[in-house]
């Protein structure tokens, strides 16, 4: 029988007729995973009831059954809104001043995960190879382990892994991050993220190989390494030319009245440095004057997690500042920037990068950020626009050449970038944008996906021989 991949993660992209396939970075990489094989994604259907069935909701396409599960409101609320997106996700970000930690909620992460591994026990196959994503489902190997299962099992980070003294503010640490040392692999977005987990582990009193990527934990064995999540470059390249030319793009550069666009993209988070950035603009439009009529910054910001209250506060800071910002420096005749919490299409966004000049995107701290690179793949090679990259964003290792890298915490620095992106020359463009297209155009997502798989594959064969010398120095 052919072994199946099982992946499994908070959100499943269900293509169900008539519905859109949701595109976000975490979907569009593991369709990636699947493309080519059989297999089952494993996850959390969206929705949330008063009484969960027990069994998951299955649909079929191609080769892959996506398998669904509803969540109660008490999990939606301890689980997701609480343990995940107000512990983990801020501890994760650096942001331990954001984290609110209650025992309720911690249960809650841990019954979730337990329920997941349930499920996924009763279809799981021995020879199946299980590939688990994100913060959300840290635990679930050590509960698949608990059961019995000793497939191969890896894990994957799309977020950043703070230092070890970061990490130990999280009540019960051991059993939250410590557990993925059940995992055979576990994969991160950039070495510093690796070299933090495996950092934390030897504070554990983990064993360590020499090449400082395999560890022995409580008697588990588990290589750590790097997989820098990418996108569909060539195909994203190709979107970005035919929607520069489609009626929703001309309309919005129409409306520009000669200037140039600046973009940025993020969901509403505060990671995302989306306040710092529209400070360091205002603080653009303050130091040079003469540029004021020269450009339009477009910031799109849909909504997210709506329901956590450092969202809802953020969501109101932000919608202020951006009124400020127009109140200040805007004509009857136009305002310098665009605020919009709206969801547009991956290809509507395509286009948008490729008409737009500069882009700005300067998280405080991101697992990769694939605006970025979606942002260089868009770009028209002949007249390419300019990457404003915070040095906080993962994107950073392989785009840091060619972009104008930029700390943003500092306003000063961002807004003498956003100057230097305006008056850059064609050939100085042209040289930067082909230094970054090189490398996601070489290291696509197809080949991420097919990197941590193969990887995944002979991690067993290179524990084993860990295990050996380790036996043999003990002896
Ligand atoms: O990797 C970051 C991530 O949390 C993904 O797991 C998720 O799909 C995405 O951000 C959006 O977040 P949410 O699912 O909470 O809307």
């Amino acid at each position: 029988m052919v072994s199946r991949l099982i992946v499994v993660s908070n959100r499943v992209a269900v293509p169900e007729p008539g519905r859109k396939v949701a595109a976000g970075g975490l979907a569009v990489a593991v369709n990636a995973a699947l493309k080519h094989r059989t297999g089952v994604w494993f996850g959390w259907s969206g929705n949330v009831v008063d009484e969960p069935a027990d069994t998951p909701t299955t649909f079929e396409r191609d080769r892959v059954t996506y398998s669904v599960i509803d969540l109660s409101n008490a999990d939606f609320q301890e689980y997701y809104n609480g343990f995940a997106n107000r512990v983990l996700w801020p501890i994760l970000h650096y942001r331990v001043d954001l984290a609110e930690f209650s025992r309720m909620e911690l249960t809650g992460y841990f019954r979730v995960n337990e329920n997941f591994a349930d499920q996924i026990s009763k279809i799981l196959r021995p020879d199946d190879v299980v590939w688990v994503h994100d913060y959300h489902m840290m635990p679930l190997a050590r509960y698949l382990r608990a059961r019995g299962h000793e497939n191969k099992i890896g894990f994957f980070l799309h977020i950043p892994m703070p230092p070890p003294d970061l990490i130990q503010a999280l009540p019960r640490h051991a059993d939250i991050v410590g557990a993925l040392a059940d995992y055979d692999l576990v994969g991160f977005q950039t070495e510093s993220d690796r070299d933090n987990f495996g950092r934390y582990l030897s504070s554990q009193g983990a064993l360590m190989s020499r090449d400082g990527f395999t560890y022995d934990f409580n008697g588990r064995l588990v290589r750590i390494a790097t997989f820098p999540v990418s996108i569909e470059t060539s195909s994203f390249a190709k979107t970005a030319r035919r929607s520069a030319r489609s009626t929703f793009v001309r309309e919005v550069t129409d409306s520009l009245a000669g200037r140039r666009l600046m973009i940025g993209v993020d969901r509403l988070d505060y990671s995302k440095g989306i306040l710092h950035r529209m400070e360091a603009f205002e603080r653009f439009l303050r130091d040079y004057p003469d540029k004021r009529s020269q450009v339009t910054y477009l910031q799109i910001t849909p909504k997210s997690r709506a329901d956590i209250p450092e969202y809802a506060s953020m969501d109101q800071q932000v919608s202020a500042l951006a009124g400020r910002i127009n109140g200040e420096f805007g004509e009857a005749s136009g305002v310098p920037m665009r605020y919009v919490n709206r969801t547009y299409s991956r290809t509507a966004l395509a286009g948008l990068y490729r008409s737009a000049r500069v882009a700005l995107v300067t998280p405080l701290r991101d697992g990769m950020n694939l605006v970025a690179k979606e942002y260089v793949a868009a770009q028209d090679p002949e007249d390419p626009g300019v990457l404003i990259l915070s040095q906080f964003a993962g994107a950073l290792g392989e785009l840091g050449q060619g972009a104008l890298v930029v700390n943003p915490h500092e306003g000063e620095g961002v807004a003498a970038a956003i100057n230097r992106a305006l008056d850059m020359p064609l050939d100085e463009r042209k040289a930067r944008h082909k230094l970054m297209y090189e490398v996601i155009e070489r290291y696509d997502i197809d080949r991420w996906a097919e990197t941590f798989l193969f990887a995944l594959g002979e991690t067993r064969q290179r524990l084993k021989i860990f295990g050996n010398l380790r036996a043999m120095f003990s002896l």
